[in-house]
């Protein structure tokens, strides 16, 4: 039976313009990094992005190398996609991007026109789209000339193969060259994908001030620490994890679930309750907070957590003495 998505998705999520463009985000969307490879369950797959598209998630992250193996969680939202959700395509904002390491040989990494042209077709295929709604180069590539990078983003755009694009992992000198080419070329940088957690503060040296000056848009991921900032690793390691999974590619890993971070999280699931929330919720909500922030990009491993993270809305609001009491927890 084809899927009817809820009348009232669009009446309890906020949207926010992305930078200096005309589109809105989800205040929260969703990345496909794990839990959507050919390792993991298709059935729990679609359930997670019928979920969120019923909570009002409009906006999808993925990655030619998201899997496992990679490729494999493009392929299996192209799957979903066309056995559920193709008749809310106009509805959706897709996006996905290369960088990191795709295939054997001189052609499968980095951001040469090259590899970038060859990746976003293969992108395409998998998905089963016509374009993709934003198109990412995943990290600065110091071998390739960021001239030749950026024109290959702008070429995607007039060749109609992605609508928008943006940049990921980009420090502010690499991110500063990346927007000015991309605005002389006539397609401007719309949107910058940074980690940014309570755990990992870097993009407030300086990176959130600059995109805001220049009208790019701030979508930050792994925004729980890949889950640390949950309750979830309070009492050791549960066996259905990311930590568990040993899934490699930067996921989490036991060594670094530090006592000293858990005892954090100990103070800051206090100031949580306190403020009528779980931990998941106030630290979706307290990178929410700010109003340079277009969207956070959540993870999840099961449809409950789409529910569960999305409650965060209903308070971003902090008081000067509970950022203080953060700040505090947090040095
Ligand atoms: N541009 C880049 O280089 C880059 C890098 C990394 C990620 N990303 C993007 O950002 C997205 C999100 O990153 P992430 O998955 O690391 O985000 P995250 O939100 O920090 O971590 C997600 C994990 O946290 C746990 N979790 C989620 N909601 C929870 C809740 N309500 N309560 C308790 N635990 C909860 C789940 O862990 P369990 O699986 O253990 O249940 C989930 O898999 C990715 O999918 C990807 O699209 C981009």
């Amino acid at each position: 039976m084809n899927y009817i998505a809820s009348s009232k998705r669009y009446s309890d999520m906020a949207y926010r313009k992305c930078g200096g463009s005309g589109l809105f985000l989800p205040a929260i969307s969703l990345g496909l990094w794990h839990n959507f490879g050919f390792i993991d369950s298709l059935e729990n797959a679609r359930q997670i992005l019928k979920q969120a598209f019923d909570c009002g998630i409009t906006h999808f992250d993925l990655a030619n190398n998201y899997g496992p193996p990679p490729g494999s969680a493009e392929e299996n939202f192209g799957k979903i996609l066309k056995g559920e959700f193709g008749s809310y395509r106009d509805q959706m904002v897709i996006s996905t991007k290369a960088g990191y390491g795709m295939w054997e040989g001189p052609y499968g990494n980095g951001g040469s026109k090259k590899y970038l042209s060859a990746s976003l077709d293969q992108s395409l295929k998998r998905m089963g789209l016509n374009y993709v709604d934003i198109f990412y180069h995943h990290r600065p590539d110091p071998d390739t000339p960021i001239e030749e990078t950026m024109t290959a983003l702008d070429l995607f755009v007039r060749q109609g193969k992605a609508l928008y694009v943006g940049i990921s992992n980009y420090k502010p000198r690499e991110a500063t060259q990346a927007i000015r080419i991309l605005r002389e070329l006539g397609t401007p940088c719309i949107i910058h994908q940074p980690r940014y957690s309570m755990f990992d503060r870097w993009v407030e040296g300086g990176l959130l001030d600059f995109l805001e000056e220049n009208h790019v848009g701030c979508i930050p991921f792994s925004p729980l620490a890949q889950g640390l900032l949950s309750n979830k690793y309070l009492a050791g390691i549960p066996s259905e994890s990311r930590a568990a999974s040993h899934r490699g590619n930067g996921a989490i890993e036991e060594d670094q679930i530090t006592q000293d971070r858990i005892n954090k999280v100990r103070k800051l699931k206090v100031l949580a309750e306190a403020r009528g929330q779980n931990l998941a919720q106030m630290a979706l909500a307290w990178i929410l907070k700010d109003k340079r922030i277009t969207s956070v990009l959540i993870g999840v491993s099961k449809p409950e957590q789409v529910v569960d993270s999305i409650a965060c809305l209903k308070n971003i609001i902090f008081t000067e003495d509970e950022i203080d009491e953060i700040n505090v927890i947090l040095e």
